[in-house]
């Protein structure tokens, strides 16, 4: 484990969302003027990450320079990590996935109790597209219980956000390091080392990894400057670094959906300062500031958009990530709760704490649910007859100790093996809905009152 200490507290980030930074664990280590001189100060070797490509827009392009005691490129040749780690997938094919139209819900994965890492834990749900092809996303979920030991995780194939639901995430970078706790979410963008410490043992969460883009803030339409996520709540790590020897590091790459490993003798978190604006991030969910309807009906689910992974079609998203958190609701005469509903995106839900306001029961933190595009979901029996008795003069309701979320795709996911055979499945899902009874009452006659006969409907 990593013994430097990790922040405690917001002021030990840098604030804002898409800033180009600068940072230094030692002053005067970055250069002055330039990125690349001929010696560095400080003797530091100077490296460029790349997360898009030299030629992107500027108002798209990231990247970030990094000051640091050996070239990242030190290591021995990169082998395939044996035993195959076997259930990661970053291209989706008839060969390794399927795919089933029925509402899938997951309930809680248990925690390993064998010791298992981040790494060895992660395995993925679903996803659709290619990192190879650079479109694309995977739903992962991770059960570990042990801090990752000498050995740094890289992600060649997309980035990472990551929602923790049970356990806090040390997480060292070469940009520093992270304390992310369940309520929190952190974005390891493609290409970063990173190594995951569990201070509290046994822990378990989500992640959406997305291929061939980056995470954006949504625009903000009619709702204007202000709302949801601000940028100014987005942290990110400040420059530290570790300059021992540490004989027998091991590389741990992702590449294409496998794993490969190289050995070096020196921490890749050996950045003694860095510039730019291609960074690791973390957001504390509480700081979300949700719109909603004053007045009638039930606005979409993406009001509550967090951060989405666009694709190059205007509004269509590769990847949203929408919250559901604590809020008022007070629309009149109107169905609280989500309504029934039909998408073309497909909707993969999480619960992170408390309850969901659509399932009386059932869907439990740290469970899941899959409903793919076009597949029937909404609010099962006990909360659409609840709903009703309460009348049209409900009183203004808070929703209080909650914290779902969802990762919304405009492609369609295919659901690995492991996931449809899990023993987590929860085989009687669809029996939340069967009991929803007709509540017809044709006698009130209410086409005649929409100015037409039953004849001519
Ligand atoms: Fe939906």
């Amino acid at each position: 484990m990593t013994t430097n200490k990790f922040p405690a507290d917001d002021s030990e980030y840098y604030p804002g969302f898409g800033n180009h930074f600068s940072s230094e664990a030692i002053a005067g280590a970055l250069p002055a003027g330039q990125n690349s001189p001929l010696v560095c100060p400080l003797g530091l070797y100077a490296e460029q990450i790349s997360g898009t490509s030299f030629t992107a827009p500027r108002k798209h392009n990231q990247r970030s320079w990094l000051y640091r005691i050996k070239p990242s490129v030190t290591h021995e040749p990169f082998k395939p990590r044996l035993p195959k780690h076997g259930k990661l997938v970053s291209e989706f094919s008839q060969v390794n996935s399927a795919i089933n139209p029925t509402q899938i819900r997951w309930k809680p994965v248990e925690i390993p109790t064998e010791p298992t890492d981040f790494v060895d834990g992660l395995y993925s749900v679903c996803g659709a597209g290619s990192s190879f092809l650079r479109h694309g996303f995977a739903i992962h979920m991770y059960t570990a219980n042990k801090s990752m030991e000498n050995c740094a995780f890289c992600n060649a194939d997309g980035d990472f956000l990551i929602v923790p639901q049970q356990g806090r995430l040390w997480i060292t970078t070469e940009c520093g390091k992270l304390q992310v706790s369940p309520g929190e979410i952190v974005i390891l963008p493609q290409g970063f080392r990173f190594s995951v410490d569990l201070p509290d043992g046994p822990s378990r969460g989500y992640v959406a990894e997305v291929f061939g883009t980056h995470f954006h803030l949504p625009d903000l339409g009619p709702i204007g400057a202000n709302g949801l996520a601000s940028a100014r709540d987005f942290l990110v790590p400040k420059a530290s670094f570790e300059e021992e020897s540490r004989p027998g590091y091991t590389i741990i790459q992702k590449f294409g959906g496998e794993l490969f490993t190289a050995k070096q003798d020196f921490s890749p978190f050996n950045v003694v300062a860095w510039h730019g604006n291609y960074v690791p991030y973390k957001y504390d969910l509480s700081k979300f500031c949700p719109y909603n309807t004053v007045l009638v009906d039930h606005g979409d689910p993406s009001i509550n958009t967090v951060l989405t992974a666009p694709t190059d079609k205007p509004g269509v998203a590769l990847l949203d990530f929408v919250i559901f958190p604590p809020r008022w609701l007070v629309a009149e005469h109107t169905f609280r709760p989500p309504y029934y509903h039909r998408n073309c995106m497909s909707e993969f839900m999480g619960l992170i704490h408390g309850g969901y306001e659509a399932k009386a029961d059932g869907f439990l933190p740290g469970g899941a649910s899959l409903h793919s595009c076009m597949t029937p979901h909404g609010p099962d029996t006990k909360t659409y007859e609840a709903t009703i008795a309460r009348g049209s003069d409900a009183a203004p309701h808070r929703i209080k100790d909650t914290m779902a979320f969802m990762f919304e795709s405009c492609l369609m996911p295919r659901i690995c093996p492991w996931a449809l055979d899990s023993p987590s499945i929860d085989h009687d899902y669809y029996q939340c809905w069967i009991g929803l009874k007709s509540h017809f009452n044709n006698t009130e006659n209410t086409s005649l009152q929409n100015g037409h006969t039953e004849s001519e409907a």
